[in-house]
């Protein structure tokens, strides 16, 4: 498997080896970390990370995955570059990709980290887009494998806005690994019909099944693992607060939602999670809504199915195996 030289754009461009190419390279380099050994495998190089949204995670995994291969790093906010504003996506690409080695976008429409890849002669990796988040999805496809020993016949369900970067991803994922991927979710809020369409042939191929639901008790039946993301994505206007907090609140993962699940269901969030109110966000929409609790409750969220922190290591894991498959990985 050579992945030298590719972009990682979203998980539809990989196929189902490939994938597992990248979540085996994740676990080794995670057994690595582990013992100690250490991975300089790209010494004196060093990587862009371009965020034009806000992030912890992110942001975190790729500067110390990229510390971990011997990489420098140089972090532009979502403020304080020319992107956009002053200069193109194209020539940006090509400035960067004469200083770096591998560059990382997060931003808005997914054209534009295609546009960036276009141009810049180096690998681009897409860290969130309004469309897809799919070094999301390699952090959770290794969690879920980890937990449950195998990916294939594993039943997902995604509760909340499946319109949006996860829910695409995750049915992405869930279909190009064999998964059964249920969004459980208002009709309004279901992923776009062409992707539902291009989801359903792969699945047919590898064994999954994609399942559109409104009906709670449907879609969280059987269920392996339960997820859920915001009701409002970053970049959405605050508008949108009153019109979700409506539509999605009977798709909110509480105990009921968790005990039609299976016995051994875990609970899993990309985070940032609004659970309480020990937010700046969290407390404004609580006392303006009379809620304490949106997506999930306290309850799931700090009970023991829920995996959040585990999935949230993960993305350093497999951020760095990201960025040495596609950077290269020397002979053992
Ligand atoms: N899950 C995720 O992408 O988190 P950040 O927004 O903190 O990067
Ligand atoms: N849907 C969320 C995901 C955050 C990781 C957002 O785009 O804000």
């Amino acid at each position: 498997m050579d992945l030298k030289g590719r972009d990682f754009l979203k998980l539809l461009d990989f196929t189902p080896e490939e994938i597992k190419y990248m979540l085996d390279l994740a676990a080794d380099l995670k057994a690595k970390k582990k013992k100690g050994i250490l991975t300089p495998w790209h010494r004196g190089k060093n990587v862009a990370l371009i965020f034009e949204k806000t992030s912890t995670r992110t942001r975190c995994a790729f500067e110390v995955a990229a510390h971990d291969l011997g990489m420098g790093t140089t972090y532009l906010d979502p403020s304080g570059s020319q992107i956009g504003k002053k200069e193109s996506i194209a020539d940006t690409a090509r400035v960067l990709g004469g200083m770096f080695e591998g560059i990382e976008y997060r931003g808005f429409g997914q054209e534009i980290v295609d546009e960036l890849a276009k141009y810049a002669p180096v690998p681009v990796w897409n860290g969130l887009t309004n469309e897809f988040h799919p070094t999301q999805m390699l952090a959770d496809l290794l969690t879920i494998k980890e937990h449950f020993g195998r990916l294939e016949g594993v039943k997902l369900t995604y509760m909340g806005d499946a319109r949006y970067n996860m829910g695409n991803s995750l049915m992405v994922a869930c279909a190009k690994m064999g998964m059964h991927f249920a969004a459980c979710t208002s009709g309004k809020y279901f992923p776009e019909k062409r992707l539902v369409e291009e989801c359903k042939k792969i699945a047919e191929q590898t064994g999954g099944s994609i399942l559109l639901t409104e009906d709670v008790k449907e879609g969280t039946k059987d269920a392996d693992v339960v997820y859920t993301d915001v009701w409002v994505s970053m970049g959405e206007p605050d508008e949108v607060w009153t019109e979700r907090i409506r539509d999605l609140s009977p798709y909110q993962v509480n105990g009921a939602a968790m005990a039609n699940a299976k016995a051994d269901a875990v609970f899993m969030h990309c985070l940032p999670a609004f659970h309480d109110l020990k937010t700046k966000i969290g407390k404004e929409m609580g006392e303006k809504f009379g809620i304490t609790e949106m997506e999930v409750t306290d309850e799931v969220f700090e009970s023991k199915a829920s995996i959040v922190f585990e999935e949230a290591e993960n993305r350093m894991h497999t951020i760095k195996a990201v960025m040495a498959a596609t950077l290269g990985v020397p002979e053992e």
